[in-house]
């Protein structure tokens, strides 16, 4: 079943496929249908070292003493005649066999028989699994098998589901016929390298055509097998037919979609169809069962031609039209406060989990469903791009984060300007920002983020977090020529950054400038802001961006004019008044102190009515705090926080 209103696509999914003598084939069909193609053989037929029981078999076959022979792969037919051949003719061989009943499994099989002359009386098709076998060797003898001698061409692992049943229908005696093995592929290289993207959850697509490929996977691919398993089943498995469905499962994964059809390119069309809707229900099933309030988490099986987070209340808030309610998310809704994150983060390293797109997404989702934000966050972090700058990150030594080596002078300056930073550097965080957005419900927008040039210079300069920037202030004002070309290198980059995600699927996009509220104002216009008008010039002017700094109420005006369709507001200013001062062209977001949320709920209530009240029911207010989400917050403070926002701002709203 396809989805009728939209063409089939995995819009820009990575798709897994281990088909090995049609690599290309199924590669080129994955790009057809919009995915990129992770494409790799995992297995290969080897010659049998003992061929005796093939013949033992042609001897009982020229004796007369075989009535049928079940032919199960044409791959098998080949081999099989290939070494009798070494001492038969192919005529004796044709002979020998059409004076058998001879049955095939799959048109390939059956193919193979006629190219050499043989008539196949029991034809076993689609969807080709031991079951037609046997219903179409009932069509020839009426159900009744008793007395035969039947002859099963193997080949890798034996059928015994098929020996069991023929037994079972009277069949005199099994003559198993081993022809070939399954083996690793020449080289397993690509093998590996597929399941090493797929452990780092980069493929969220899976497709098996054959019941090998799974096993193969799991022998070959020197991964752990619990890692990969686990991985495996966070993708969407799509497998071609039951044979293949049977083994998926037997590897302890689950099916999230079989083929009806059994044909290559249906195969990858009806999967094309339906893994982006299969996606999202697995990764919001996969975050509600930590979400007791994920009312938003429904599927929508068809894609509407507007995205619906266009119409959302945060995009709605962002160009200032009316809402029903007032929308809010909080800056750092994902992170240690919560347990879940907490529970994750003692498994893996933050670098490794911002670095791994599948996770990433699942903590960006499952952060927005869990407290019913009106958006979500991509998990990240505004140094990121620090490193293929060629610094290093520290997060795990205390009073991090560290940087390093610090640029120490204008030399340092010189020598960074010549890296070039090439597109891909961050490809992991636009495949996360893909992944989320897939997985987040339409109606929810994703925004992504990134730093801006003075925040991150400082993180550069200093090699961590500081509180005076005296390093960064005394380059800033002691080589001024230095600092500017610093500058406007560090805003190409992170404008780069944020129109990454912005062509990977964010709506919108926060720029932080964390830590500008340290210079004074007249730096403030002279260092900073015309890079921040580079930066924003670069972006796309359909695409909100919100303009954030800690401590900024000296700079809000000048922050106004450096760019941004909406301008985060700290706890230090009064909301009515920073609104008033920035004027009714642009959208305000905020700006509840964060540490109101360890106070009881009646204060939680206060503290946001008094907010939404200084908004006044103007279009255009994004409610948020004045900075992060603190570590050891409440949980439960956090949700209750954001169904206060939304009642107290729609009875408001309803009342006029
Ligand atoms: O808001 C979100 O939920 C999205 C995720 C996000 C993180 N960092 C995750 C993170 C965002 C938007 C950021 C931005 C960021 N990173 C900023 C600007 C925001 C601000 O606070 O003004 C800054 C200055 C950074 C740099 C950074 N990264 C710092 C100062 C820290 C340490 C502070 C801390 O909370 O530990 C980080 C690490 C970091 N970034 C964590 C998270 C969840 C904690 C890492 C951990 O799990 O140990």
């Amino acid at each position: 079943m396809t989805d009728s209103k939209a063409a089939p696509s995995f819009e820009g999914l990575k798709v897994a496929a281990l088909e090995s003598r049609r690599t290309a084939e199924i590669a080129t069909l994955i790009e057809r249908f919009g995915g990129i193609p992770r494409a790799a053989p995992s297995m290969r037929e080897a010659p049998l070292e003992d061929d005796s029981a093939i013949f033992r078999f042609a001897e009982r076959l020229f004796a007369g003493a075989i009535d049928v022979v079940i032919f199960m792969t044409g791959v098998g037919v080949t081999m099989m005649i290939e070494t009798l051949e070494r001492r038969y003719s192919r005529g004796q061989l044709v002979q020998a066999l059409s004076a058998a009943t001879v049955a095939a499994r799959g048109s390939k099989t059956v193919r193979a028989l006629a190219s050499l002359g043989v008539t196949v009386k029991a034809k076993a098709l689609e969807p080709n699994t031991w079951r037609e076998v046997v219903s179409a060797l009932d069509g020839v003898y009426d159900g009744r098998l008793s007395g035969l001698t039947i002859a099963v061409q193997e080949y890798g692992e034996p059928n015994e589901q098929l020996v069991e049943e023929l037994a079972r229908r009277g069949a005199k005696e099994i003559v198993r016929v081993p022809v070939y093995r399954w083996t690793a592929p020449e080289d397993v290289g690509p093998l590996a390298a597929v399941a090493r993207e797929i452990v780092s959850g980069q493929i969220p697509v899976a497709l098996f055509t054959n019941a090998v490929q799974v096993k193969h996977l799991f022998e070959f691919a020197d991964a752990k097998k619990e890692e990969l398993r686990a991985a495996l089943n966070r993708c969407v498995i799509c497998s071609v037919g039951p044979s293949c469905s049977e083994a998926i499962v037997q590897h302890g994964l689950a099916v999230d979609f079989e083929s009806a059809s059994h044909k290559m390119g249906s195969f990858i069309h009806e999967a094309a169809g339906r893994a982006l809707e299969l996606l999202r229900v697995k990764r919001q099933a996969s975050a509600s069962r930590v979400t007791a309030t994920a009312s938003t988490a429904t599927a929508s099986a068809v894609e509407p031609s507007r995205p619906e987070y266009l119409d959302s209340r945060f995009m709605k808030a962002c160009r200032r039209e009316p809402v029903d309610a007032t929308p809010v998310w909080l800056m750092r809704q994902a992170g240690r406060y919560q347990r879940q994150y907490r529970e994750l983060r003692a498994r893996v390293p933050f670098l490794e989990l911002c670095k791994n797109p599948d996770l990433a997404a699942e903590v960006t989702v499952s952060a927005a469903l869990q407290i019913g934000a009106d958006a979500a966050i991509i998990f990240a972090d505004l140094l990121l791009i620090a490193e293929p700058m060629g610094f290093r990150l520290d997060y795990d030594r205390p009073g991090g984060p560290w940087v390093s080596p610090r640029i120490e002078s204008a030399a340092d300056v010189g020598k960074l300007l010549r890296i070039e930073q090439g597109a891909d550097a961050l490809d992991y965080l636009f495949d996360a920002v893909r992944h989320a957005r897939w997985a987040l419900p339409r109606a929810l927008p994703l925004i992504g983020f990134a730093g801006a040039p003075f925040t991150l210079a400082s993180y550069l300069i200093e090699g961590g977090p500081s509180k005076s920037f005296r390093r960064t202030k005394a380059l800033m004002l002691s080589d001024p020529g230095a600092w500017r070309a610093f500058m406007d290198y560090l805003a190409r980059a992170l404008a780069s950054v944020a129109n990454g995600q912005i062509k990977a699927g964010a709506q919108a996009v926060q720029v932080f400038d964390s830590w500008v509220g340290c210079l004074a104002p007249d730096d403030y216009c002279q260092s900073v802001l015309p890079h921040m008008k580079t930066l924003f010039g670069s972006l796309p002017p359909d695409a909100p961006a919100i303009h954030f700094g800690v401590g900024t109420g000296a700079l809000l005006e000048k922050m106004r004019e450096a760019g941004g369709s909406t301008i985060g507001l700290d706890f230090r200013v009064q909301l009515d008044e920073a609104w008033q001062r920035l004027g009714p062209r642009v959208s305000v977001q905020g700006n509840l102190e964060p540490a109101v949320l360890f106070a009881g709920i009646d204060t939680i209530r206060q503290r946001a009515v008094r907010i939404i009240d200084q908004a006044g029911g103007r279009a255009g207010h994004i409610f948020n705090l004045g900075h992060g989400v603190l570590p050891e917050t409440p949980e439960g403070n956090v949700a209750d926080l954001i169904k206060i926002v939304h009642d107290e701002s729609a009875r408001r709203i309803t009342n006029g």
